[in-house]
Order: C-alpha cells, then sequence, then structure tokens
C-alpha cells in the first residue's frame, strides 16, 4: 500500500483511506456483514485511515468500527488510525440540529467515543461544522488538552475556511482538513487548499465521488431510500442530474480509453492532485472497494488531464454540493 504523511505534524497513513459513514447513514439501509467485510479487507488491504463521526446513525458506525476492529487480526487493529468527527447534534427523530463546540461538550463527545470505539485513544479528532457559537480557538484548545491527556494524538478540521485554518493552527499543531473534493468540487482550489499547504496542513478528501455521481454507477433511474441524502442534494435533482451526468458520461469515454473505470479515474484524479491528499473512499462494499484500490495503479499523464480538465472543466457541475440549509453550515463556503 502507497502511504502518504497527514501534514508535517500528521500521521503517516494508506495513501486512501476508508470513510465508513454509508455504513450506517445517509445513503439507506447498509448491510452490517458485509460492512464488516468491508472493512476487515480494507485492513487486509494495507488501508490503515479509518474515517467516522460520532453521529453517523448516532453512535452506529462508531460501534461498528469497534467490532470490526475488534474482530481484525491484532497487527491491522494495532496500525489503524481512527478519525472521528463529533460537535452535530441530533433530535431523537434523527433530524440535524446544530453543532456544539464548547470545551465541556468536546471533552464529553470523546468520552462517549472512545467508549463506543473501545479504544484508548483517537488518532484524528474533529469538529464536523464549525460551531459559529465557539471560537475555534476554544474547541481546539479542548482537543489539545485531550491530547494532553493522552486520548487524542492530533488535531483535525472539517469544512473550514482559510481564515478558521489560520486561527487553529495558532493554537495548537492541526494535521489534516477534511473537506469535500472532486473533480467536480474544486473550489477549495482557489484559498483553502493553498492556505493549508502554507500551514502544512494535510487533506482527507471526501466526496472524491461526490457521493456516488460520478462513479460511473449512478443513473436516473437509481430509486433512492426515503433517508437517502442525494434526495435532498442538488446536484442528483431534475435538469442537474441530467447535466451532470452528461459529464460523467464524457469522463467515461476517458476511462474507457485508458482500459480502467470511471471512478477510478475520478479516484485518479484527486490521488493526483498532491502527495499532501488522502482521498476518503465511501466504500461499503467489498466490490466497490476492489474497484476503488484499483485507482492507485491508475497513472493519468499530461494528455489524459487535459481531456479529463476539457471534458469536466472546474465549475462543470449543476447545484450546489449541499442543500441551502446544510450550505449555511458550512464555514468553507464563506
Ligand atoms: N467531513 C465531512 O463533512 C464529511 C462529509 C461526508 C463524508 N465524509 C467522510 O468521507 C467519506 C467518504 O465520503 P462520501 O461517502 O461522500 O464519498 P464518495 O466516495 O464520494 O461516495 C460514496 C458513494 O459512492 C458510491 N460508489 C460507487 N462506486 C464506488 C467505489 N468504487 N468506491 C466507493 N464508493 C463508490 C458508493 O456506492 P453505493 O451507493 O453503491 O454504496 C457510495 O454511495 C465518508 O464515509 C465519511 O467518512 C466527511
Amino acid at each position: 500500500m502507497q502511504t502518504r504523511t497527514l501534514g508535517t505534524t500528521g500521521p503517516q497513513t494508506s495513501a486512501l483511506g476508508l470513510g465508513c459513514m454509508g455504513m450506517s447513514a445517509l445513503y439507506g439501509d447498509a448491510d452490517r456483514t458485509e460492512s464488516l467485510a468491508t472493512v476487515h479487507a480494507a485492513l487486509d488491504a494495507g488501508i490503515t485511515l479509518l474515517d467516522t463521526g460520532d453521529f453517523y446513525g448516532m453512535g452506529h458506525n462508531e460501534l461498528l468500527l469497534n467490532e470490526a476492529l475488534r474482530t481484525a487480526p491484532p497487527a491491522a487493529r494495532e496500525n489503524a488510525l481512527i478519525s472521528v468527527k463529533f460537535g452535530a447534534l441530533r433530535t431523537v427523530e434523527g433530524a440535524f440540529s446544530g453543532y456544539d463546540g464548547r470545551p465541556a461538550a468536546v471533552k464529553n463527545f470523546a468520552a462517549y467515543s472512545l467508549q463506543r470505539l473501545g479504544t484508548d485513544h483517537i488518532d484524528v479528532y474533529r469538529i464536523a461544522r464549525l460551531d459559529p457559537d465557539v471560537p475555534i480557538e476554544e474547541t481546539v484548545g479542548a482537543i489539545a488538552e485531550l491530547i494532553e491527556a493522552g486520548h487524542v494524538r492530533h488535531v483535525g478540521l472539517s469544512e473550514v475556511g482559510a481564515e478558521t485554518l489560520r486561527r487553529a493552527a495558532a493554537v495548537a499543531p492541526v494535521s489534516d482538513l477534511q473537506i469535500e473534493y472532486s473533480l467536480i468540487s474544486r473550489d477549495i482550489e482557489k484559498e483553502i487548499l493553498p492556505t493549508a499547504r502554507e500551514l502544512g496542513i494535510g487533506i482527507t478528501a471526501y466526496g472524491v465521488l461526490s457521493r456516488g455521481l460520478i462513479s460511473g454507477h449512478f443513473s436516473r433511474d437509481r430509486r433512492l431510500a426515503a433517508n437517502d441524502f442525494r434526495g435532498l442534494s442538488p446536484r442528483f435533482q431534475g435538469a442537474n442530474l441530467d447535466h451532470n451526468l452528461g459529464l460523467v458520461e464524457a469522463l467515461r469515454g476517458i476511462a474507457d480509453r485508458k482500459g480502467v473505470s470511471v471512478a477510478q479515474t475520478a479516484i485518479a484524479w484527486v490521488l493526483g492532485r498532491g502527495e499532501d491528499i488522502v482521498p476518503l473512499i465511501g466504500a461499503r462494499t467489498r466490490e466497490r472497494l476492489t474497484e476503488a484500490l484499483g485507482a492507485l495503479d491508475v497513472t493519468l499523464d499530461a494528455d489524459d488531464l487535459a481531456a479529463i480538465e476539457q471534458a469536466v472543466p472546474a465549475g462543470a457541475a449543476a447545484g450546489d454540493r449541499y442543500p441551502a440549509n446544510q450550505m449555511a453550515h458550512l464555514d468553507s463556503e464563506r
């Protein structure tokens, strides 16, 4: 497995991480047995970075990881790095009701996560969204105290803008910013990515397949469960979806000529954007995982990149990457 390092102060990790969210939430029901088998297959393939959130299925995802790690070979368990997001508040009905980044809340979230994960530390700990009522210095300061106490190893951030990156990095070293980055979500290239690079902060990129939209497997006929995020995502609606699937077909032409899949092309493109970027793969079946791992063997040369740029130029997607009420929580979009 190829490796990368998260920022100048973060851990060495596999070049691809496994994002476990879809095994508990947001993409409709997942198969528990297959989810566990997928985590095991990822560890077996040398993936060391496992990304979760305490609010993914309201604890379900952390308990799933607990079981996956308990039943994994000891060496794989030892090498695994767990990245946890916290701070999202939920209602009993499952609705999202805000964010809490107060220091006492941060420590409370961590205590519960450690219990659910069954580990004595969390490798990278990050608030999922900036809490607008709490200065980032206080939230990061609380994580720094958890590091002092040995419960956490590294500070991470999620979906914050350049200014917040600077303020956070002034309090404690930050290993990585987790943020959406793909062929059709390239806004970070303007200010956020250069700032992260200046500060020595790595990127863990999510939505590399734009939630499956640019995987080559999504079609207009796909039926989405009522609890599937994509049912609300602007990019998956009506004329936007038609336009975006048109981009996928243009990409498919390039992938076909190279003898690789569309998903592999999209993942390889992100991998190629810099050694400081680690794509998080949202595979929840072994089949999808195997396909994603194949991206590590795909090299995109200058001609390929030019063809991709022509097929899917920056800003080509129709529709925002989140519904308006969720865009409002993105410090990265201010
Ligand atoms: N910090 C944040 O705000 C944030 C937000 C979202 C996610 N994340 C993290 O990032 C991870 C990945 O994000 P994501 O789920 O949006 O990523 P993604 O990789 O863009 O999308 C995953 C979706 O793509 C589909 N897919 C099709 N082919 C695939 C393949 N070969 N490999 C993997 N997936 C394939 C999956 O398929 P099926 O539908 O067939 O299963 C799944 O529905 C999450 O699990 C989570 O840990 C972080």
